[in-house]
């Protein structure tokens, strides 16, 4: 360097490049990027500077350094000015872009609803539950004794061939009915006796409203004095709050071998109001369910004194109800977990 003033040349032209240089930058990544060639010590314009103290003759070095050091400090500022400015700018950017209306109406998340004979089920517990019944929950492998022969089913009974029973060995079965649990509980307790028994049973059968495993709930009444009229009563309470209010029952005559007598009960159509549609086939009533008086034989064979006390019994079907209630027509849907049945059934 032969002078001050080509050295004052060379430092205005470094100055003026990176004025030019920054002015076509647009981000502070850009300003990061350029500033480190600038920068660096070997190859940078400004950094490599003081590597060149050596040909620089003694008297002017202290002059040289000075200079360098003004166009370190004036290079810096401007990187960290234009770095702030650029900053600032894409940060407002973030937040524009990032921005949450609080005013939007929220994503509704996805829930889950449970399933209709969960809703059955658990309506037909309520009802029960607050006419003080309560529930004995029995076990889905049962004996012949106390699925068939307790209940007045005998090894020869006709009424065997009712059922297609799923036997496990000689000795045990799937039950086919939970009727099985009435037998449990007046073995275990003396009347008075209030219970009602949900549970799935099984049998081999299968068609648009049969299925090999269904669900029913059972109900057992023995105490003194009871009769078919308490069965009736307490059934037309159970289906208007089931079926809504105005809905009634009738009684048809009908064989079970554990009651006697026995009876099919029929709903009234909360379709239709008993004038007869397409759901109760132009009757104006729906079958519901089967009942009866408890067959003295079944009290005896629990140690029940028959003389003294009486009961009435009860088998619901919950996927007929369930299929009754909210339109199904194939017993199929309540099994195959197809969201688009399930979802429009929630209560
Ligand atoms: N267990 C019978 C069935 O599965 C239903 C039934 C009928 C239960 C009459 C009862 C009853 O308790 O009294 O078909």
């Amino acid at each position: 360097m032969a002078d001050l003033n080509e050295l004052s040349e060379k430092l205005n032209g470094i100055r003026k490049e990176i004025k030019t240089e920054l002015e076509k930058l647009e981000s502070s990544k850009s300003v990061f990027e350029y500033k480190k060639t600038i920068f660096d010590s070997k190859t940078g314009k400004v950094g490599s500077l003081m590597r060149e103290m050596g040909k620089i003759p003694n008297d002017m070095k202290a002059e040289y350094g000075k200079r360098v050091n003004e166009i370190k400090t004036w290079a810096q500022d401007l990187f960290d000015e234009m770095d702030e400015k650029f900053k600032a700018e894409e940060m407002r950017l973030r937040y524009e872009s990032e921005q949450i209306d609080v005013t939007m109406p929220s994503i509704k998340p996805k829930h889950g609803y449970l399933h209709p004979n969960t809703l059955i089920r658990n309506q037909i517990v309520d009802i029960f539950g607050s006419m003080g019944f309560e529930i004995y929950e029995g076990s889905e492998i049962e004996t012949d004794y106390y699925n068939f022969t307790a209940l007045n089913t005998p090894d020869d009974h006709p009424a065997r061939d009712m059922q297609d029973t799923f036997y496990l060995s000689d000795k045990f079965l799937l039950r086919t009915q939970t009727s099985a649990g009435q037998i449990h509980v007046m073995e275990a307790k003396q009347p008075p006796i209030k219970i009602i028994s949900p549970g799935k049973v099984f049998r081999s059968d299968d068609d648009a409203t049969h299925s090999p495993m269904f669900s029913q709930m059972e109900g057992l009444v023995v105490d003194k004095g009871i009769t078919l009229c308490d069965l009736k009563g307490m059934l037309d309470v159970f289906v208007q709050k089931i079926f809504g209010e105005g809905t009634s029952t009738r009684l048809r005559p009908s064989y079970f071998p554990f009651t006697e007598p026995s009876v099919e009960v029929d709903v009234s159509c909360f379709q239709c109001q008993g004038k007869g549609c397409k759901l109760c086939k132009g009757t104006g009533w729906i079958e519901v369910l089967g009942a009866g008086v408890v067959n003295k034989k079944v009290l005896e064979g629990c140690g029940i004194d028959s003389d003294v006390y009486s009961g009435f019994a009860f088998g619901i079907g919950i996927e007929r109800i369930a299929m009754l209630k909210y339109g199904i027509n194939n017993i199929k849907h309540l099994f195959e977990s197809d969201l688009r049945v399930l979802e429009q059934i929630n209560e």
